[in-house]
């Protein structure tokens, strides 16, 4: 294992964090929120592990001023949070509800008040359920309503933002709910998957250049990313990486950045994209200051009979996480070089998530969870490496804070450096929390 790193291994301008989301944690049954696309996904049988939703999740809602203490005690100095669509607008537009709206207020003053810089998500996956009834994603008219809601939002707490992103990781939003099938809101169709792509894109490229014009400054956009490789040397295992690769790596962060969707995308996609998306390509490409990088996990890809991509995930040899996740830190460097090199030139690159469930258990009032010490050590190591070639690295925000509501796993994976008692809600800091607050100590 790579000995843990320390702060003053990082440039001095290098900022740490924890990153959270709003549905996953806060219980949102709680402060009248409306419905949204993951109760109702949830409470359908088989989609979810034991059917658990968010309702009461870590009551964060509650207890937030205590996990902003393990923030602030933990020497982060970055809070990575999303605010709720329906916590703030339970209809998703029109009436908005002032108990959100004065809690997310709350949230942030209270950041401010222990020294942590709020970096807000939007849109962290819990479509409204009144505007999931009009299609959600695949209505156009989300960038609009998306917008709104954004604006509803910075008003409010803009002048306390550090950051601001629209869109946390499109692939999933679009392509793991659309195509996959795999969360809410749980659609398996070629159409619906074209036009959930294409609309999340215009309704961050919408709300960016929106909100640069009121006044919101470092705003950026967080894009999830798999290292791919072929599982075999065959021409059609090659090819079928390769469309992999450009669904989940390219698609979002070649709209976004240039204006433009890879040739292999629209090979399969271009019958079903919107009418005249073309002209929606500049909207989409709408100037940032930042680029957020999630990522956890290589993939192996093999050929699959049948109509476009022709894809197949196939289990790779690499030693694995609990939610069956290879470990690959090298795919970390990897990204951010590219992501730098090829799209967001000349912009800083954060990673805005990275870490590891583990079968955690609480003996004796610790969790002794060295894995992801290890997991995180390699990973600060593989951001080390890529700063060394001259990438403008500026942050990295550990996934997550809490274990959580992780979507359709429910509670069962514990990806939190605090851990929690489903039971109780006591949260009982992991070794791995005691590391990373010994690494950050600036004293
Ligand atoms: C990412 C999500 C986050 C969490 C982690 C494990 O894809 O952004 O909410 O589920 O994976």
């Amino acid at each position: 294992m790579t000995t843990f790193p320390t702060r003053k291994d990082f440039p001095e301008d290098f900022l740490f964090g924890v990153s959270t989301s709003a549905y996953q944690i806060e219980g949102h049954g709680f402060g009248a929120a409306g419905s949204t696309h993951w109760d109702t996904f949830a409470a359908t049988p088989g989609n979810v592990v034991n059917a658990e939703d968010g309702a009461r999740a870590c009551d964060h809602y509650h207890r937030w001023g205590d996990d902003l203490d393990l923030i602030r005690d933990g020497n982060f100095d970055v809070y990575r949070f999303s605010t709720s669509w329906a916590r703030v607008l339970p209809e998703g537009r029109g009436p908005v509800n002032a108990e959100g709206l004065d809690y997310y207020d709350r949230l942030v003053d209270g950041m401010l008040e222990r020294g942590i810089k709020p970096a807000l998500t939007l849109y962290h996956w819990e479509m409204p359920s009144p505007l999931a009834d009009l299609g959600g994603w695949r209505n156009r008219d989300v960038a609009g309503w998306f917008t709104d809601y954004a604006e509803v939002v910075t008003k409010r707490l803009g002048d306390r933002l550090w950051s601001t992103a629209t869109i946390n990781e499109f692939w999933c939003v679009a392509w793991l709910s659309h195509f996959i099938g795999a969360h809410a809101p749980g659609m398996r169709d070629i159409r619906a998957a074209a036009r959930a792509v294409h609309h999340v894109l215009l309704a961050h490229g919408t709300a960016a250049r929106a909100m640069r014009d009121w006044g919101v400054d470092n705003i950026g956009a967080v894009f999830n990313f798999e290292y791919t490789l072929p599982e075999t040397d065959s021409a059609a295992d090659a090819q079928a990486a390769t469309n992999w690769d450009a669904i989940y790596n390219r698609m979002f962060l070649g709209a976004a950045f240039h204006g433009s969707y890879p040739d292999e995308v629209l090979a399969g996609l271009a019958p079903h994209l919107p009418d005249n998306w073309q002209d929606d390509m500049a909207t989409i490409a709408a100037p940032l200051n930042w680029c957020g990088v999630n990522y956890y996990t290589r993939k192996v890809i093999s050929h699959a009979p049948g109509p476009w991509p022709n894809t197949r995930e196939t289990v790779g040899d690499l030693p694995r996480t609990a939610m069956g996740w290879e470990i690959y830190p090298d795919g970390l460097r990897h990204f951010l070089t590219k992501v730098h090199r090829d799209y967001a030139k000349g912009l800083p690159i954060y990673v805005t998530e990275n870490g590891m469930a583990a079968p955690d258990r609480l003996t004796g009032g610790t969790v002794a969870d060295h894995d992801r010490i290890a997991y995180l050590a390699d990973h600060l190591a593989a951001v080390q490496a890529a700063i060394a070639e001259g990438t403008p690295v500026k942050g990295y925000f550990q996934w997550s804070l809490l274990d959580n509501y992780e979507w359709a796993f429910g509670y069962d994976k514990r990806f939190g450096i605090v851990h929690v008692d489903f039971d109780s809600l006591e949260r009982t800091p992991k070794a791995s929390y005691h590391t990373l607050a010994r690494a950050l100590s600036r004293r």
